[in-house]
């Protein structure tokens, strides 16, 4: 039956007053056309087909609903055998419209499989085995180099006060060195209402490993310092140093320059040429400092040739006002040597690279060569 009967039908039953008459019809109409409406619902293609089809039986509004809500203004006898009918009618809408529910979930969920498949025929990619930096690498080779020398190693803090980085290592808080234009300062101030630093060298951790030690003590910390510097091939704003400190009774500039020799010559494993000069520091009397040069295969000359004196690092023996900071009393014969190295520019001179720079700047032609 054609559906504009089936509509023209229900407005005559919702608009009459004689529901009975024309339920009987509607009844017999629907009844009779049951396979049409369910032949209209297996023609249906989308989810929104669906919805709209099945509103129009069995929405709130359908003609199927309509029909069931007059049920009841009928006689027992017709209330038996339309009711009979029209549920009957209902639960194959229901079950047609389960099953087309069910085809379209299906559907959606195959697309689903289908976007996130997975091919297991496609060959893996092969992950890249991650590295250690040059530095790194250096870092702690050079850690083991201290341990088997009977070093503790120890980490110290890259952010510290004042007093851990100037004065506890005798720097008068008036030194240029404490001026913004040298130092990094931190927003955050610490008990004495200073503000924090970015340890410009490994020497802030003098005081700390004193005081947690005591002397004798054998120790070294390795670590990332900043400083205010202008970058240049053999500076940059942050750089690696190492510290050594050894405090014990006698100890003297020759076991400095023997412990020197050893730990050096173990962490270059080639020939280098070093030099000792005077220098000065105000955390040691006195001092020194260290530089170092290599042969290296000039390109242009085609000759092997050595390169410029490179500052290595900064040492001397410890003094007594450093000592008296960390509550050691230099009067008992504590005496000892401490050491700077830096660490970022001892590596440039391990592996023969021209600017420091390298290091940091993110060019992995440059990482993945070592
Ligand atoms: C110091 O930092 C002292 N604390 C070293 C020291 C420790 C002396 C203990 C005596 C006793 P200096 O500023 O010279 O010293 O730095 C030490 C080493 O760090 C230098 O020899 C150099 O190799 C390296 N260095 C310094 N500035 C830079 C920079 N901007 N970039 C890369 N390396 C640097």
């Amino acid at each position: 039956m054609e559906l504009h009967w089936i509509l023209w039908l229900n407005f005559l039953e919702n608009t009459s007053k004689n529901h009975n008459i024309l339920s009987v019809f509607n009844l017999y109409d629907l009844s009779m056309d049951q396979n049409t409406i369910l032949q209209e619902f297996s023609t249906i293609t989308t989810k929104e087909q669906l919805t709209e089809t099945y509103q129009k039986y069995l929405g709130k509004n359908g003609l199927l609903s309509a029909e069931l809500k007059n049920l009841a203004s009928l006689s027992l006898e017709e209330k038996k055998e339309k009711g009979k009918k029209l549920t009957d009618l209902r639960q194959s809408i229901e079950e047609i419209f389960e099953k087309k529910e069910k085809e379209f979930l299906l559907d959606e969920v195959n697309e689903l499989l289908q976007k996130d498949a997975v091919d297991l025929f496609v060959p893996a990619k092969t992950l890249e085995e991650g590295y250690f930096s040059l530095s790194a690498k250096t870092r702690r080779e050079t850690e083991e180099i201290a341990q088997s020398m009977g070093f503790i190693v120890e980490m110290g803090n890259e952010v510290v006060t004042k007093f851990e980085n100037f004065e506890s290592v005798n720097i008068p808080i008036t030194h240029p060195a404490t001026e913004m234009h040298d130092t990094i300062y931190v927003d955050k101030k610490d008990e004495r209402g200073e503000n924090y630093v970015l340890r410009t060298h490994t020497s802030s951790a003098q005081n700390y490993i004193l005081r947690k030690y005591g002397a004798p003590v054998k120790a070294v910390v390795p670590g990332k310092t900043y400083r205010f510097d202008e970058m240049d091939a053999t500076h940059d704003v942050m750089f690696y140093q190492f510290e050594g400190i050894y405090v014990d009774k006698n100890i003297s500039m020759a076991n400095f320059k023997d412990v020197l020799t050893t730990f050096l010559t173990m962490i270059l494993e080639k020939e280098v040429e070093i030099r000792m000069r005077p220098g000065y520091f105000p955390f040691v009397e006195p001092g020194v400092e260290v530089d170092a040069r290599y042969e290296y295969y000039n390109m242009k000359t085609g000759k092997k040739e050595l390169s410029n004196w490179i500052e290595i690092l900064g040492a001397g023996m410890i003094h007594e006002n450093v000592l008296k900071a960390a509550d050691i009393n230099p009067e008992e014969g504590r005496t000892g040597f401490a050491f700077g190295l830096g660490l970022t520019r001892m590596v440039a001179v391990k592996y023969g690279i021209k600017d420091i720079r390298l290091f940091t700047n993110g060019d992995l032609r440059f990482s993945h060569s070592f």
